[in-house]
């Protein structure tokens, strides 16, 4: 059963092919590569035993997407992560993120029609709620505006997937994911973020490890209980499970409607304060780091409420957060002791 993952080669794509091919899918990978590396196959081939086939093209290219789909007629379902990313360059760059984000799910959408592929599974983000006015969070919580266009691109493309799987013979899944952190536990495929790391997890790593001198937290004014904000951080391992369970629920025709919503999150809130703290239990590494200004743009709390999930998919995260920022760290140490073989 032959599962096409654009963006198969990044962080969440990389971990979602390994566990497709260990329930035994073959794997097709588009990437660009313009924020990966194709080492990566190598090593999910280390893990898996599997090679997957990776195709270097950009899916922005109307015409390579379908000659793709053309050639590979086989293919029962499309897990499409490839996307730009970062909130803050979408804010310099909103035209860029529009493009890149908006017109490849389009393109892969026409293709599919055209070659009869009905199954899409959408990876969005739970930057679609906002600040919630109620949590824990669920599917049913209404759509904020999007503070962001990297938030606007999520929102607008469940919008154009919605639209089209009333219009055509396609179906969709849109997996919002609350703060995907952790890394495989053999430490062959993780985060890898191009220069200064935006997120948390990467950060403190980093900063273990010593390339970056300190960790900034960003405000203890907030109203929760340390006065750092709250999210809900998930083993990007658990994340990449949900996609294998997703695309063969649509595989196997148990799809309620033909447009679904799932949150992927354990449920559980933690702080700044709280990361950096398991972070340096589990890890013994002591943390430079201090507290400034609040970052813009930043929620107060946010975490899921993955009750749907948990029955509708049966599937649930399973691993804690000490779990999750330890292997964050073994990646990185592997990461960085190759560097400098
Ligand atoms: N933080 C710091 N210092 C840092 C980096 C982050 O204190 O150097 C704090 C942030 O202020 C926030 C928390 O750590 O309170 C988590 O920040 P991340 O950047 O790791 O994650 P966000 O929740 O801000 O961002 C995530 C996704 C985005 C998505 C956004 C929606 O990475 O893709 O959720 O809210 F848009």
């Amino acid at each position: 059963m032959k599962i096409l993952v654009t963006g198969g080669t990044g962080y969440i794509g990389s971990h979602t092919v390994v566990e497709l091919q260990n329930k035994g899918f073959e794997v097709v990978i588009v990437d660009n590569l313009s924020n990966s590396s194709a080492d990566i196959v190598d090593n999910i081939e280390k893990i898996t035993g599997v090679r997957p086939l990776l195709e270097v093209f950009d899916l922005t290219d109307f015409d390579k997407t379908m000659d793709f789909f053309t050639r590979h007629n086989d293919i029962k379902g499309v897990i499409h992560f490839a996307a730009y990313k970062a909130v803050g360059e979408s804010v310099e760059k909103p035209l860029m993120y529009y493009r890149n984000n908006l017109v490849s799910l389009m393109n892969i959408l026409e293709s599919m029609i055209a070659n009869k592929v009905e199954n899409l599974v959408f990876s969005s983000s739970c930057t679609v709620y906002g600040q919630p006015d109620e949590l824990p969070v669920s599917e049913k919580a209404p759509i904020k505006k999007a503070e962001s266009p990297y938030g606007n691109t999520k929102q607008i493309s469940e919008e154009i997937i919605q639209d089209s799987v009333k219009a055509y013979d396609v179906k969709g899944i849109a997996l919002r994911y609350f703060n995907p952190i952790g890394a495989h536990e053999s430490a062959l495929i993780g985060e890898l973020p191009l220069g200064v790391p935006n997120n948390l997890v990467p950060f403190i790593t980093q900063t273990a490890i010593g390339i970056r001198d300190q960790l900034k937290v960003f405000g203890d004014d907030y109203p929760t209980p340390d006065g750092t904000p709250i999210r809900d951080y998930i083993h990007v391992v658990d994340l990449a499970k949900a996609h294998v369970i997703a695309v063969n629920r649509m595989i196997e025709g148990k799809m309620k409607k033909d447009f679904e919503v799932f949150n992927l999150g354990t449920g559980k809130g933690y702080s700044v304060l709280e990361v950096i703290n398991a972070f340096e239990k589990t890890t013994g590494q002591k943390l430079n780091y201090k507290i400034v200004e609040r970052r813009p743009g930043d929620v107060i709390e946010v975490w899921a409420d993955p009750t749907f999930s948990n029955q509708e998919l049966g599937w649930k995260a399973e691993k804690g957060i000490d779990e999750m920022v330890l292997s964050a760290w073994n990646w990185e140490k592997a990461l960085r002791s190759k560097n400098k073989d």
